[in-house]
């Protein structure tokens, strides 16, 4: 069963971010197959049911560190790519792309050499504390710039979980409290590191990326271009809109539709599909995530359809990610159809237990060929 009883489907996600002119659109786009530059696919039960998901759409994903215990080395990240390829079919075109999992421990000439064997393609910095898994993370950033310096002269990208921990700072407020408190020290004493702020929840991390001169960009989620804080709070608490950053007003999502359709190069799709199992989000202290793996580009075709600006849709999710990250776009194609609603499965089993679909709380039109 949806988690939108009660509410009429349709009635507020796309709203503020019509087209200034009413377009046609057409029936039919075919742009090169998505990558997903934020993911989760966690590891045993839980990868084997939600892998294949993300392979039947996506090229190339990059992949979230925080399994228990984190991925922090470099033979760690080759272990685990193993183990995701082995939950895919044999031939699966799907590539991981691994990441490490930062801490003050980190030690710089292992990602040095993960780096130039091809295992790793960035790490993944978590302020302690911060969310699902980040208890390893960073507490003096101080500490990990040593680490930071190298990565910058290796080139290799750093993926940043942009939120203070600080429990003065109000949930609402730690993106934009970090952008202002860590990210802009950091990038001011480390120049040359590339980096990613991912899924941006806020239009002061839209700014902020927009106004950077290089070595910014940020990814976007699904969730976060459909969803306000509304959706969690308001006629009762919706747990499977919970996730973190958590979704903030209105005005926010519409600045992120804005970047997304917006054609700049600096905005690309990280969807941040993060499973858990319905036990785990049912609970009087429920984990934060949403599960948008298999309807992603559905969800996606329709917020940028309402926007009439489907023309932007490949760069959002083809093409500005591999530029960022210096690799070329996939070479095949993906065909998105325009047509009568299509339905996806409320939720997926696992062999840990269901874990629930996102719902959009709007009628699907678009569907993978
Ligand atoms: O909602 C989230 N879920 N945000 C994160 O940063 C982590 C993720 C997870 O791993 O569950
Ligand atoms: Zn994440």
């Amino acid at each position: 069963m949806g988690i939108w009883q009660g509410e009429p489907s349709g009635q507020f996600p796309l709203r503020g971010v019509m087209g200034s002119m009413p377009k046609q659109s057409p029936d039919r786009l075919t742009i090169a197959r998505p990558d997903d530059w934020h993911l989760h696919l966690r590891d045993g039960a839980m990868m084997q049911a939600v892998a294949p998901h993300t392979a039947a759409h996506f090229g190339r994903a990059i992949i979230m560190p925080n399994l228990v215990p984190p991925v922090v080395t470099g033979a760690q990240a080759a272990a685990y790519r193993e183990r995701i390829m082995a939950a895919l079919p044999e031939d699966t075109p799907f590539r991981p792309l691994m990441t490490c999992y930062l801490t003050e421990e980190t030690d710089a000439n292992d990602l040095e050499i993960a780096h130039r064997d091809g295992i790793i393609t960035a790490v993944k910095l978590y302020p302690a504390g911060a969310t699902t898994n980040s208890a390893s993370g960073v507490s003096d950033f101080d500490k990990v710039r040593p680490v930071l310096e190298r990565m910058a002269d290796m080139g290799l990208p750093l993926c940043v979980h942009g939120e203070v921990t600080d429990p003065d700072v109000d949930i609402f407020d730690r993106e934009a409290v970090f952008i202002d408190k860590v990210l802009k020290p950091i990038r001011k004493k480390v120049p040359d590191l590339k980096v990613i702020m991912e899924h941006v929840t806020t239009q002061n991390a839209v700014d902020y990326v927009r106004d950077s001169r290089s070595n910014l960009a940020a990814t976007i989620t699904t969730h976060h271009l459909i969803i306000n804080r509304n959706h969690i709070l308001a006629g009762g608490i919706k747990p499977h809109y919970y996730c973190l950053p958590v979704a903030k007003r209105e005005k926010h999502r519409i600045a992120l539709v804005q970047a997304a359709i917006s054609g700049d190069k600096r905005f690309f799709l990280g969807t941040d599909s993060a499973p858990h199992t319905d036990a785990n989000k049912l609970l009087p202290c429920g984990c934060a995530g949403c599960f948008t793996a298999i309807n992603t580009l559905s969800c996606l075709a329709e917020v940028f359809d309402a926007a009439g600006k489907m023309d932007k849709l490949e760069n959002f999710t083809s093409l500005a990610g591999p530029r960022y990250y210096g690799l070329e776009p996939n070479d095949d194609t993906v065909t998105l159809i325009k047509g009568d609603p299509v339905s996806y499965p409320s939720s997926v089993e696992t062999a840990d237990g269901p874990v629930t679909v996102f719902d959009p709380g709007f009628p699907l039109h678009w569907r993978v060929q």
